[in-house]
Formats: C-alpha cells, sequence, structure tokens
C-alpha cells in the first residue's frame, strides 16, 4: 500500500512494505531472513514503514535521507528498540547517551582518540597482535571468529589498560563474551518482561555485567591512586576536564570503558573474520595481497609506518567493510514531529537505517555482492550516505580510525606469514546476531614459504 504522496518532497517515495502478516505484520519475514528482507526494502521505496508486531518502524533506503537523519541528530536522537536493550549493556556511555549528553561526552573523550595518538596505540596492538597469533604453527586448525575476538579483545583491553602486560589475560574477556552474546540475544529478541525472567541466559548476563563492573571499578582505583598517565585510553578519561573543569565521575568512565570494549572488540573481529572468508574465495586478490605484503614487510609484523605503503591492504579492509557492515542495521528516534521523504513523522517514532542495505544498492556499486577492492581506487570519495560502515555526523565511530589501522594491521600480520583457509565444505552464513558477524567456522593455517 503506498503512503499519501505529498508535494513537499516529490523527490522521494515513501510507502509501507508490502506482505504484512495480520498481527505480526513483517516480522516473520524479517526474522526468516534479516539481511535479504532489509536489503530488498530499497526496491519498493525511499521510506519503508514496516509493521513489526505492535511496533511501526521506517527503514529509511536512500543515502540523502540517511544523510539528513544523521546529521540532524537533534530530532532524530539516539533511541528506539536496538538502543534501548544496548542500553542495558553499555549504560549511558558515548555510543548510546542521548544527544543532550553527547556534545560534552564527545568533547571530553575525542583526545584520547586523537590522530597523535594512534602510532602509540598501533604499538600495542603490534604487540598483541603478534603474542595472540605466536602459539599457531603450520597445520593448525583455527576457529576463525573465537581466534579473531580473542586478538581484537587483547588489542582493545591493552590499548584502554596499558599498564597490565597482557591485558588480554585480564578476565575482561569472559564477562565480555557473556555480555555481548546478552544484548544479541535481548535485541532480537524484543519481547516486553522476557530479559528479567531468571533464566540461565539472563543470570549470566547479569553476572558477567557485575563482574565487569567490578574489574572496571579496581581498575579505575588503581590508575587513580597512581596517578600517571600511560599514554593509554584509561588514563585520557581519567584527565579529560570539561570547560567548566569537570571530569568523569567513576560511574561515566565505567559507562565508557564498557562502551569500547563492546564498540571496539566484536565490530573489528567480525571484519576480519568476513576478510579471511573473502580472501580465501577470492585467490586472485590474495595473490596480490601476499605480494604486497613480500614486498614491503618481508615476513616482519606490520606496524603503524608500514600502513601508508599497503594501499592493497587498506582496500581489502574497505571492501570487506562495504560488502559486511558489522553494525549493519541501527535506530533513531524521533524527538519531535517532523517530516521525511514527504511523510510525517510523529514524535516518539523508529526510524532505521542499515548500511548493509545501502552497501548493496546495485545503482550505487556496480555488481554490489561482488568482491571488488579495486572498486576503490578511484580518487573520488564517495558521495554522502552511500557508505557508511562507521556511521555519518555527529555521532560517527569515534574508533574509524582505531578499528581500520587494528583490522589492516591484524590482516597483514597474519598474511604476511599465514594462508588461512576456511575447511571446504561448509557455506559461511552470518550469526542471528544484532551485528553481521559470521557464524563460528574453522579454517587451516597454512605458514607461507616465501
Ligand atoms: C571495524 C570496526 C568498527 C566499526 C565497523 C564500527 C562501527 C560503528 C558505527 C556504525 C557507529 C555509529 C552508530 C550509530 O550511528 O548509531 C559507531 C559508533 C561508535 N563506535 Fe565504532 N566501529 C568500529 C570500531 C570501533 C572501535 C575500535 C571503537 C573504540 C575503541 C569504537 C567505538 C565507538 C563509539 C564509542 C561509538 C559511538 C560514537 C558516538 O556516538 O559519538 N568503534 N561505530
Amino acid at each position: 500500500m503506498t503512503a499519501p504522496y505529498t508535494p513537499t518532497a516529490p523527490r522521494y517515495t515513501a510507502v509501507t512494505a508490502p506482505g504484512a502478516l495480520p498481527l505480526l505484520g513483517h516480522a516473520p519475514a524479517f526474522v526468516r531472513s534479516p539481511l535479504t528482507f532489509t536489503a530488498g526494502l530499497a526496491a519498493h521505496g525511499d521510506l519503508v514503514r514496516l509493521r513489526l508486531g505492535p511496533l511501526d518502524a521506517y527503514v529509511v533506503c536512500h543515502p540523502e535521507l540517511v544523510r539528513k537523519l544523521l546529521t540532524e541528530d537533534r530530532t532524530f536522537d539516539k533511541g528506539g528498540i536496538i538502543l534501548d536493550k544496548a542500553r542495558e549493556a553499555f549504560g549511558d556511555g558515548l555510543a548510546t547517551c542521548p544527544a543532550s549528553a553527547h556534545r560534552r561526552q564527545r568533547r571530553l573523550l575525542q583526545p584520547a582518540f586523537h590522530r597523535d595518538r594512534l602510532p602509540g596505540y598501533a604499538a600495542m596492538m603490534a604487540e598483541e597482535i603478534a603474542g595472540t597469533t605466536a602459539p599457531w604453527s603450520d597445520g593448525d586448525v583455527i576457529d576463525v571468529p573465537a581466534a579473531m575476538y580473542r586478538l581484537t579483545t587483547a588489542v582493545t583491553a591493552r590499548c584502554l589498560f596499558a599498564a597490565h602486560e597482557r591485558a588480554g589475560s585480564l578476565p575482561v574477556h569472559a564477562c565480555m563474551d557473556e555480555v555481548t552474546r546478552g544484548v544479541a540475544r535481548r535485541i532480537m529478541l524484543p519481547l516486553p518482561g522476557v530479559d528479567r525472567l531468571p533464566t540461565p541466559g539472563n543470570r549470566r548476563f547479569r553476572r558477567a555485567r557485575q563482574d565487569l563492573l567490578e574489574i572496571t571499578r579496581r581498575l579505575i582505583a588503581e590508575y587513580r591512586a597512581a596517578g600517571t598517565d600511560r599514554n593509554d585510553l584509561l588514563s585520557t578519561l581519567l584527565g579529560a576536564l570539561d570547560e567548566d573543569g569537570r571530569g568523569l565521575s567513576d560511574a561515566e568512565i565505567h559507562d565508557q570503558v564498557v562502551t569500547f570494549l563492546l564498540a571496539g572488540m566484536e565490530t573489528t573481529a567480525a571484519t576480519l573474520s568476513w576478510a579471511w572468508t573473502l580472501l580465501a574465495a577470492n585467490p586472485s586478490v590474495r595473490d596480490r595481497l601476499h605480494g604486497e605484503l613480500d614486498t614491503v614487510l618481508d615476513g616482519r609484523p606490520a606496524r603503524h609506518d608500514d600502513l601508508p605503503k599497503l594501499p592493497l591492504t587498506a582496500r581489502i579492509v574497505q571492501e570487506t567493510l562495504r560488502l559486511y557492515p558489522v553494525a549493519w542495521l541501527l535506530s533513531r528516534t524521533v524527538t519531535t514531529a517532523t517530516e521525511l521523504a514527504g511523510r510525517s513523522l510523529p514524535a516518539g517514532a523508529t526510524v532505521l537505517f542499515s548500511p548493509y542495505l545501502l552497501h548493496r544498492r546495485a545503482d550505487l556499486y556496480p555488481c554490489p555482492d561482488r568482491f571488488d577492492p579495486d572498486r576503490w581506487l578511484t580518487t573520488t570519495r564517495p558521495a554522502p550516505g552511500t557508505y557508511i560502515p562507521f556511521g555519518l555526523g555527529a555521532r560517527r565511530c569515534i574508533g574509524d580510525a582505531f578499528g581500520t589501522a587494528e583490522a589492516c594491521l591484524a590482516l597483514a600480520t597474519i598474511a604476511s606469514r599465514w594462508t588461512v583457509t576456511p575447511t571446504p565444505g561448509r557455506r559461511i552464513r552470518p550469526a542471528r546476531s544484532s551485528a553481521l558477524t559470521p557464524r563460528p567456522f574453522t579454517a587451516t593455517l597454512a605458514h607461507r614459504v616465501r
């Protein structure tokens, strides 16, 4: 059914998606095949209304409308079904706080991700990547997503708490695993009340959240007592002052630490896992990557100053993030009645946008499902709203350069020494999760002889 046509925005089409079932609406189709269903919405219009059970949601499918949505962050604020669930784990940290609190938080935290800090983080990343992959030997079969998750946990924990040599050994890993899974479960099953039942899963989630709180409390106390800058993220958080000379409270720092852990670990791990599957399926790209790495690294681990000399590595990461943007579906809430695509949206309406949908539009990317890192050889930047693996506007990922550097260093260091070949015979499919991450799969490591 087409929504009433409004002459104020004649260029855009606002429609209701076809195929809604009585009561359940589009929920069964979405749950059955979330990615295919969502990507298919662009064929119906620029703003597509969905009914997900009792809830109405609007999916923005046009890049210009996505740009409007993400730059008008006071009208389209953080909120909605996905965010409300994520808030249970992130607290009110940078990724989940409303626009009213966001400016202050972002100003306080931005110095932690300043360009000048990256070489220092990259040195810690390189050590953690080397440490995590050191026990690997020729012929080993590894669970790829789990191995990449271990690697990015070690990196993120180390860059947060540099004082802890081998910070990856902190019990953060186990807690985060449980918290991430708990949040994903809650997002995919948005039934009211289910998350409060005393099920084993809910109990594990609450315990892990409590343990994480204890760990960060202890670390904050240790750092405050020592009073020295360790050039890590936690030191920057402890030293941050706003224009009134006010710093972050312990509770705020806890929420930011958990935010960085949650936002930084799974995203980069999933990107790396997808990259290995894409390289294995595209041996000619993999051979060229090996060529680039042999020339520049000659078997040694990658360093920060190598990155400008590894353009193919960078394009592989960029193209992986196009095909598999980890944060593939995100939401906003309308704060005051407004208009989008000529359609009136009431306050409280849920608006969704999907980097996955945009990145797979054939009118934006020829042969959109093909892995082609060379499509990025062009010098023109993608038009706003067409390539958004890190979002856009005021809420754009604060860790974009950090995550990209980490993915490039890990990909380069591992691929220069190892060929990672997924075990044949099984299609690697996305997990049922709020994050676009692959289901567990194994791969054989072959030591490369140069
Ligand atoms: C490949 C890796 C990564 C991807 C694909 C990614 C993706 C994203 C996306 C799409 C957003 C915007 C969400 C929205 O608009 O609702 C975001 C925000 C954010 N990301 Fe990342 N991210 C990555 C790595 C990281 C890392 C390494 C960190 C920190 C160490 C991080 C911390 C954050 C934070 C704190 C925000 C909230 C920013 C704000 O609202 O001001 N991310 N990320």
